[in-house]
């Protein structure tokens, strides 16, 4: 068994450390105005043009099938859906809002044809909430909210409860967790303080302009969830870390730690372009390269992917994201063994210049990632005494090796030129 242990948590994670990959699914009213999920604040658009996308929101081509055929083929093992997000608007039939998907004109709850589409094609199911909330009446401004610089913004900040709106939140996650069946992973976003944004802070706002574990009412919360779905995952953004630590956007270079040292369970989060909500002018496509590599550095690391779409607001998941999803899914046909059920190579093993390690968890295999595919020859130090045969894992040939004299560093012969296919890996069978 792998060597590394992380601290232990109260939720199920073994699924999770095995299945190393899942879609992020971010899908709401921001997809009409299509300029990312930030709109309503980075613009800002006015409430009552908000509106209209309320009034007017009818993803008529939306098949939540082709969204988890789409996952699976990709090699994605799980999924998270934005239930919410930060505009406050519910693609679930909630009784505690009428700011939902059932009083639009498409009439239907979606997070239960998402979690039935999953589950069917055996993904497992993961609901994304934000503790945000733009258009609740008791959510109190603060710098992250769009109306945080309106000339009345204090005007409107009166009277607002952050002990209503808490409760609010415990509602609707009880609805989340109680309506539709196992859930797997609740992912709450986000807990911030004003210096996220310093130049909205305003004297008159609460809580100093900012919003953690006290103001959600976390303990309670995350009791709640625990009561509705015992083995449930829950991610650290409420403020508390339960199960699973989530940065974003970043390239892993070290397994995720806590203060004292300890090795965390954790996931990154990316997008394919710059925004997670469909956004028709993004240009900021990553290569099919970038993203291959993005998932075998990250697991090099101990840590697992979600990789976003933002589907348009007629529902589908637009061609630029599906060619994206294609790459993975062409890469991961041949390769998804040096991913699922594997982590960081043991310490003695050293990733040579341009490549990540990664292994087993029973330690039999030992996968090299080409990411900069070297000339001819490739050494790899600490193995000769343990290697026992190796190949190139996307199509099963030999690649022939030898010692080097009086060490215990291997040298392979590699082609002059690569197999086909990004990054190929070399996978080493281990005696
Ligand atoms: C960023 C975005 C937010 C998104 C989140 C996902 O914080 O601003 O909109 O939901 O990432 O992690």
């Amino acid at each position: 068994m792998s060597s590394y242990k992380t601290m232990p948590t109260p939720g199920n994670t073994e699924w999770f450390v095995k299945d190393r990959f899942g879609m992020f699914i971010h899908f709401g009213l921001y997809s009409m105005p299509a300029r990312h999920e930030w709109v309503q604040n980075y613009e800002p658009i006015p409430e009552e043009h908000y509106h209209k996308y309320f009034e007017l929101f009818n993803p008529d081509l939306l098949d939540a099938r082709e969204w988890a055929r789409a996952a699976k083929n990709a090699g994605m093992k799980y999924a998270i859906l934005t239930t919410k997000h930060h505009e406050g608007f519910c693609l679930f039939d909630s009784k505690y809002t009428e700011y939902k998907v059932t009083n639009t004109p498409y009439g239907k709850d979606i997070v239960k044809e998402y979690v039935e589409a999953f589950r069917a094609e055996g993904l497992k199911v993961g609901l994304y909430y934000s503790l945000l909330d733009w258009n609740h009446p008791s959510y109190p401004l603060d710098v992250a909210h769009c109306y945080a610089h309106y000339e009345n913004a204090e005007e409107m900040d009166k009277g607002r409860d952050m002990k209503v709106y808490a409760q609010y939140i415990r509602n609707q996650v009880e609805e989340l967790l109680t309506n539709y069946g196992k859930i797997d992973i609740i992912w709450f976003d986000y807990s911030f303080k004003y210096d996220t944004c310093p130049q909205k802070l305003k004297p008159w706002m609460q809580f100093e302009g900012g919003k953690g574990k006290e103001q959600w009412e976390s303990e309670k919360l995350i009791e709640l969830c625990r009561r509705c779905q015992p083995g449930i995952m829950i991610n650290n953004r409420t403020g508390i870390l339960q199960d699973v630590y989530t940065p974003e956007q970043k390239r892993a270079t070290e397994w995720v730690k806590n203060e004292n040292g300890d090795l965390l369970v954790w996931e990154v989060c990316h997008t394919f372009s710059g925004s997670w909500g469909y956004h028709r002018d993004e240009m900021t496509w990553k290569s099919d390269k970038m993203l291959i590599d993005l998932l075998t550095s990250t697991v090099a690391y101990g840590g697992n992917v979600i990789m976003n779409v933002g589907p348009c607001s007629r529902g589908y998941i637009d061609h630029r994201a599906m060619n994206a999803l294609n790459a993975y899914g062409e890469w991961m046909k041949y390769n998804s063994r040096s991913i699922y059920g594997c982590t960081m190579a043991e310490p003695e093993f050293k990733a040579p210049e341009g490549t990540v390690l990664t292994q087993s968890n029973d330690e039999k295999r030992l996968y090299v990632h080409l990411q900069n595919y070297p000339f001819g020859r490739l050494f790899v130090d600490n193995i000769a005494d343990k290697i026992h045969y190796a190949q190139f894992l996307s199509d099963g040939s030999e690649i022939k090796y030898e010692q080097i004299k009086d060490s215990n560093t291997i040298m392979f012969n590699l082609p002059t030129i690569p197999p086909k296919g990004i990054s190929p890996v070399v996978e080493i069978f281990l005696k």
